[in-house]
């Protein structure tokens, strides 16, 4: 386990801190920290690992690759990364593959054609279909120097099945003028969210907040203002946190999910 993991403290008892007690956004942080009767859950792989399993762990390497395998951090910029083109970004954030290819999985296509995230590489849409064993081995390539230290071949073809048969298309959800949800039911979205995102997050969304800086973030901050990165988190979950993942269902009931979320409140007023 990593150094940060905290041998004893139970995500329950994380919770029921939170609740009872205003403490710093940092001690905040501390408390989503897992005990050892879970590591296997969100750092390890089930025996008999199934598709839905792999598609999602998968996407957790995506997004994090790092937190999602409990390895340490990338230091440095990657080489790869098109320092002439973004100057904001630098350091382990460029080893994301998020991060050139963005949470919608359009790249230069999609929400990050404009801002802070801007690289002009393309979105990986394209490679959908093709055999996991091919896009594994892209992944070696010098566009991509991921070292079998830093993700072993196994846990390669887990990412590679997630972009291989794992990706959905946000354009039919999310507005990309607004960059907000624009579909789903909110009625059925509720009933989802109400009998299994509410152990954790509280039926208004609010129980866990993982804003610092005095800021506050809770689930409706984030769905009303990122929903692609939220997308992301709750088709596959949240890396190195033990949090379920909504893939084994339809891309409808998720999108519902969605349009409920977006409307949940985003501050303590
Ligand atoms: C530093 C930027 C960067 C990061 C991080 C990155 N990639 Fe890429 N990726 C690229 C570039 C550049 C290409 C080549 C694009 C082109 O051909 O125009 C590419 C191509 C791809 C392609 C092929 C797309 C196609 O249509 O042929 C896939 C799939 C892909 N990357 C997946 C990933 C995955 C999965 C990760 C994380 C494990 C990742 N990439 C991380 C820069 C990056
Ligand atoms: C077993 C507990 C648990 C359940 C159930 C759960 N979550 Fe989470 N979720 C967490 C934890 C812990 C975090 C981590 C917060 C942090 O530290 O960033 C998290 C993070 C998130 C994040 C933000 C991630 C980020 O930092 O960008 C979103 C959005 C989210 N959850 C939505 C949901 C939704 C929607 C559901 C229901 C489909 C759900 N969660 C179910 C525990 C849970």
């Amino acid at each position: 386990m990593k150094k940060n993991a905290r041998t004893m403290a139970m995500l329950t008892a994380g919770i029921l801190c939170v609740a009872a007690s205003n403490l710093s956004a940092e001690a905040d942080a501390e408390l989503f920290e897992h005990g050892p009767e879970a590591q296997i859950y969100i750092h390890g792989a089930p025996q008999v690992p199934s598709e839905a399993w792999m598609r999602a762990a998968g996407g957790r390497i995506y997004d994090n690759w790092w937190d999602a395998l409990d390895r340490d951090p990338p230091e440095g910029t990657n080489p790869a990364y098109p320092v002439d083109v973004n100057q904001a970004q630098s350091g382990e954030g460029t080893w994301r593959c998020k991060e050139c290819h963005g949470w919608d999985y359009q790249g230069a296509d999609g929400i990050y054609r404009q801002g802070s995230h801007f690289t002009g590489i393309k979105g990986i849409m394209g490679a959908q279909g093709r055999p996991v064993e091919a896009i594994a081995a892209l992944l070696r390539d010098e566009n991509h120097p991921y070292t079998t230290e830093m993700i072993t071949d196994e846990e390669m073809l887990r990412v590679a099945t997630f972009v291989s048969r794992g990706l959905v298309d946000m354009r039919t959800f999310i507005d990309y003028e607004t960059r907000t949800v624009n579909a789903g039911d909110a009625n059925r979205g509720r009933e989802i969210f109400q009998t299994t995102c509410a152990a954790c997050h509280g039926f208004d969304g609010r129980a866990l907040d993982w804003g610092v800086d005095g800021e506050h973030n809770f689930v409706g901050t984030e769905a009303a203002s990122l929903p692609d990165e939220v997308w992301n988190k709750i088709y596959n979950a949240h890396p190195g946190v033990q949090m379920i993942n909504l893939r084994a269902f339809p891309v409808e009931e998720a999108i519902n999910v969605m349009a409920y979320i977006a409307n949940l409140p985003t501050g303590i007023e």
